[in-house]
């Protein structure tokens, strides 16, 4: 079968990584990609919200199976796109369609979903410009921080946590005025959850699931977890505060009510659940869901998989995933993202990349990367993801850390202490 994966960063590398891995696959195409999943597939320039042309490419390559790494297309409705054609509806998307995408397009619509299937989560009140006095007294009866999110996507950037009242009623106010577009003309206004967070990652037909390796993800810029927050900076896998009795309470209170409400509500989900999730006091909470895998949590979460991934994916697609098992490794993965001097403010771009030849026992997964003439540069905030094996963390990261030393572009940072917390 031929494959396409759409997407450019490190989770679409490492994607890509495991799909040209499958004795199933004959091509592998990756829309838009970058330098490394050139280097497994062939890269297709189109945009990946130009679904028309993504169409045309897709029946002119004979493409049985369209894999969405990052949720705007499907929350802009690719999924869909392709079932009103009747020349594409018999290719494979995997991902879900427009109204399951909106778990992660819609803070107000996940959390409704929540609410009326039971999933644990935070006490919420979602406010608009006409509401904004009930907002203020809801914010009222909460406790510092307080938590505002804009109910749209709006690049990660849209969740603020402020310690004061006056300042979270003037970024409400602020919020509902427009600061993230219209992403913030509903603002979810959340009470504050204390815990330690992680990921947990399943792929579904819409009517049973697998579950994934779960992974921790560091967010922060700064060393110790301070600084501004980013896509990512290193992740863990498995995560030690992750044991099997949490790992099962995860499931029986939040991962089956998610895809029975997915039935009951009658919304179709085939493709990936990501369940950002806070563990407080051992009882799992749900932050917020994420309809495809996460970046850098694929880094570590894809290579523990053991499993054909394409046969997982083909039983998301012809809808027997039960029927199929899926294999992980008990080693631990870990990854550490090299990133853009000034990420995730503003950097150059187009930077030489030295010495990826150099490193060994690790995988060096590209996200911001590209081929200018024979030259690799960067081409993005995060630029690789170094990942490797080891028996725990530790060892992990180290191989991780003695590679990131070897390799070099100009103003390259990355955080020295992933895992500090376990
Ligand atoms: P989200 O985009 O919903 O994942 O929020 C971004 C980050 O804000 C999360 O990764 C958490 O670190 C934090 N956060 C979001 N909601 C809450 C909450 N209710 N309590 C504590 N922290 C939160
Ligand atoms: N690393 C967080 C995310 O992919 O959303």
């Amino acid at each position: 079968m031929n494959i396409l994966l759409i997407g450019s960063g490190g989770r679409e590398h490492a994607l890509a990584w495991k799909i040209s891995q499958s004795k199933k696959v004959e091509k592998l195409y990756i829309v838009p990609g970058n330098a490394g999943t050139g280097e497994t597939g062939i890269n297709v320039n189109i945009a990946p919200d130009d679904f028309e042309q993504i169409g045309k490419f897709a029946l002119e390559n004979k493409v049985g199976m369209v894999v969405v790494g990052p949720e705007d297309p499907l929350v802009k409705g690719i999924h869909d796109y392709f079932l009103a054609s009747p020349a594409l509806k018999d290719i494979a998307v995997i991902g879900p369609r427009k109204e399951g995408a909106m778990l992660e397009g819609s803070k107000d619509f996940a959390k409704q979903f929540m609410f009326r299937h039971g999933i644990p989560t935070a006490r919420y009140k979602s406010i608009s410009a006409g509401t904004v006095e009930e907002g203020i007294t809801f914010l009222r009866e909460l406790h510092p921080p307080y938590v505002l999110k804009a109910d749209g996507l709006a690049a990660g950037k849209g969740v603020l946590i402020l310690n004061s009242f006056a300042e979270a009623e003037r970024e409400l106010k602020a919020m509902l005025q427009g600061k993230f577009g219209n992403a913030g003309k509903t603002v979810v206004i959340e009470e504050y959850l204390n815990g330690i967070e992680l990921s947990v990652f399943v792929i579904t037909d819409g009517d049973t699931y697998k579950l994934l390796p779960e992974a921790k993800d560091y967010k922060r810029v700064g060393e110790g977890d301070t600084g501004l927050n980013t896509g990512g900076m290193g992740a863990v896998s498995p995560v030690p505060f992750a044991g099997s009795s949490f790992i099962k309470k995860v499931e029986e209170r939040i991962i089956k009510p998610t895809i029975e409400g997915l039935k009951k509500d009658g919304i179709p989900y085939c493709g990936f659940i990501f369940f950002g999730l806070m563990n407080c006091n051992g009882e799992p909470y749900v932050i917020e869901y994420n309809v495809r895998m996460g970046d850098p949590e694929s880094e570590v979460v894809i290579p523990r998989i053991k499993s054909d991934i394409v046969d997982l994916l083909e039983g998301v697609a012809e809808k027997n995933l039960g029927s199929k098992k899926i294999e992980t490794t008990d080693d631990t993965v870990t990854t550490v993202m090299l990133v853009s001097g000034g990420y995730p403010g503003d950097y150059e771009k187009g930077i030489a990349i030295e010495n990826i030849k150099n490193t060994s026992n690790c995988i060096v997964f590209h996200a911001g990367t590209k081929m200018s003439g024979n030259t690799l540069v960067t081409n993005g905030g995060r630029v690789l993801s170094v990942s490797a094996y080891g028996k725990n963390h530790r060892e992990a990261l180290e191989k991780c850390y003695q590679n990131a030393a070897i390799i070099s572009f100009q103003k390259m940072y990355f955080r020295k202490d992933i895992g500090f917390d376990l």
